[in-house]
C-alpha cells in the first residue's frame, strides 16, 4: 500500500512510518516540520532493508489542499494516516483559535484533498480527551462513553471525529467506498527499542520524558502535580501505552477496513498507573535518583483516566505487548541515554 502518513516526523508519526516500512510499504511523510524532526525521517531512510523509493519527504501543511492532493495523486496514495496535530492541553486554553484551525481546520481541509484526488481510507489520531473527566462510574472508559471534551485540544479532536462521521455517511449514502477509523488514544509512551528514533517534544511536559531527563540530571527535578486526589497514593492515575504497541493498533485497523466502515477504537492496555508509581519504576529501570516534590494540582487534570481497552481486541484480535511499565519506561531510557538532547544530540 501507499500510505500519506501526516506528522510523520512527529514523536508518534515517525514511530507508524518506521513500522509501515518495514512492513514493506510505501510511505509519503508530509509535516510542517513546526514540532516534528526532519532528522526523525532521515535515519528512517537509512534503515536496513529500506528501498530508495519506499520513502518520500514533503515539509509542507496539511492545509495546503493544491500540495496535498498533488502528493495523493503523484504518489498513487491509497490510505492517510493522520497524526499531524498540536497536541498540548495547556496551549489549547490559550490558543483556542489555533488548535481549531491547525487541528480541526487542518483535518477537514486534509479530507478535502482525499476527497478531490480519490483517497478513502482515513485513519484519524484521536485522544481520551474527548471524553473529558469522565464519572467515576465511567471508568475504565469504554468507546460508548460520552465525549464531553473539557479543553479546546480534546473539543478540537472530537470536532474532526463528527466531520469523518459525517463525510463518511454522505459517502454511504452515494454509494461511495470511504471508510474510516479514530483513534482514541491515552497516554503515549516508550520509543523504538532499537533506540533509532524516539521522543523530542520542545517544551516536554509530558511525565516520563520529563522524569528521564531529570535523571539524566537535564532538570532539577520533578514535580508531582498534586497529591490530595481521590486515589490510592493521591496522585492521578493514567493508562500508558507503548508507542509500538500504538503503531501496531494502527496497522491491524488499516489491514481490517473495508468499504463504509466508520470504526472507533479506544488505545491503552486498560490499567492505570499513579503518578508516584511510574516515578518509582523510572528510579528503577534509570537506577538514578533525582528530586521529587510534591506541587499544586494542574489546571485540567482529570484524577483517573484508564481505557476498557477490549474493543480492539474483540474485534481485531490487537493486543499490547507492553503491559509492564518498567519495560515500557526503559524503551524511552534507551532513547534518552543515547540522545540526552533529543534530535539535537
Ligand atoms: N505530571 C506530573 N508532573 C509533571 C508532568 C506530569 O505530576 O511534571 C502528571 C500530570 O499531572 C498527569 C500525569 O502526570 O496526572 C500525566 O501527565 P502527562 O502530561 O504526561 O499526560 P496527560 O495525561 O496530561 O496528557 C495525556 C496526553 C494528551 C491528552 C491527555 C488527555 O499527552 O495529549 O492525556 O487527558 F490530551
Amino acid at each position: 500500500m501507499t500510505i500519506l502518513v501526516t506528522g510523520g516526523a512527529g514523536y508518534i508519526g515517525s514511530h507508524a512510518v518506521q513500522r509501515l516500512l518495514n512492513d514493506g510499504h510505501r510511505v509519503v511523510v508530509l509535516d510542517n516540520l513546526d514540532r516534528g524532526h526532519r532528522e526523525a525521517v532521515d535515519a528512517l531512510r537509512g534503515m536496513e532493508g529500506v528501498g530508495a523509493d519506499q520513502l518520500s519527504f514533503e515539509a509542507g501543511d496539511i492545509a495546503d489542499g493544491g500540495l496535498v492532493g498533488a502528493l495523493m495523486r503523484d504518489h498513487g496514495v491509497d490510505t492517510v494516516m493522520h497524526f499531524a496535530a498540536l497536541a498540548y492541553v495547556g496551549e489549547s486554553v490559550h490558543e483556542p483559535l489555533r488548535y481549531h484551525r491547525v487541528n480541526t481546520a487542518g483535518a477537514i481541509s486534509l479530507l478535502e484533498a482525499a476527497d478531490g484526488a480519490g483517497v478513502s481510507r482515513f485513519i484519524f489520531s484521536s485522544t481520551c480527551a474527548t471524553y473529558g473527566e469522565p464519572g467515576a462510574d465511567e471508568i475504565p472508559i469504554h468507546e460508548g462513553v460520552v465525549q464531553r471534551p473539557i479543553n479546546p485540544y480534546g473539543a478540537s479532536k472530537l470536532a474532526v471525529e463528527r466531520v469523518l462521521a459525517d463525510y463518511s455517511a454522505k459517502q454511504r449514502a452515494d454509494g461511495k467506498a470511504f471508510s474510516y477509523a479514530a483513534l482514541r488514544y491515552f497516554n503515549v509512551a516508550g520509543s523504538d527499542p532499537t533506540g533509532l528514533i524516539g521522543e523530542d517534544h520542545d517544551p516536554e511536559t509530558h511525565l516520563i520524558p520529563v522524569i528521564l531527563q531529570a535523571a539524566l540530571g537535564k532538570r532539577d527535578g520533578v514535580t508531582i502535580f498534586g497529591t490530595d486526589y481521590a486515589t490510592e497514593d493521591g496522585t492521578c492515575v493514567r493508562d500508558y501505552i507503548h508507542v509500538c504497541d500504538l503503531v501496531d493498533a494502527h496497522v491491524a485497523v488499516m489491514n481490517a477496513l473495508e468499504p463504509g466502515d466508520a470504526r472507533l477504537y479506544n488505545l491503552g492496555i486498560g490499567r492505570g498507573y499513579s503518578v508516584r508509581e511510574i516515578i518509582d519504576a523510572a528510579k528503577r529501570v534509570t537506577r538514578k535518583e533525582f528530586p521529587v516534590r510534591e506541587g499544586e494540582r494542574r489546571a485540567g487534570d482529570p484524577p483517573v483516566l484508564y481505557a476498557e481497552a477490549g474493543k480492539i481486541g474483540r474485534e481485531l484480535g490487537w493486543k499490547a505487548k507492553y503491559t509492564d511499565i518498567d519495560e515500557i519506561i526503559a524503551t524511552a531510557w534507551r532513547w534518552f541515554e543515547k540522545h540526552p538532547d533529543g534530535y539535537a544530540s
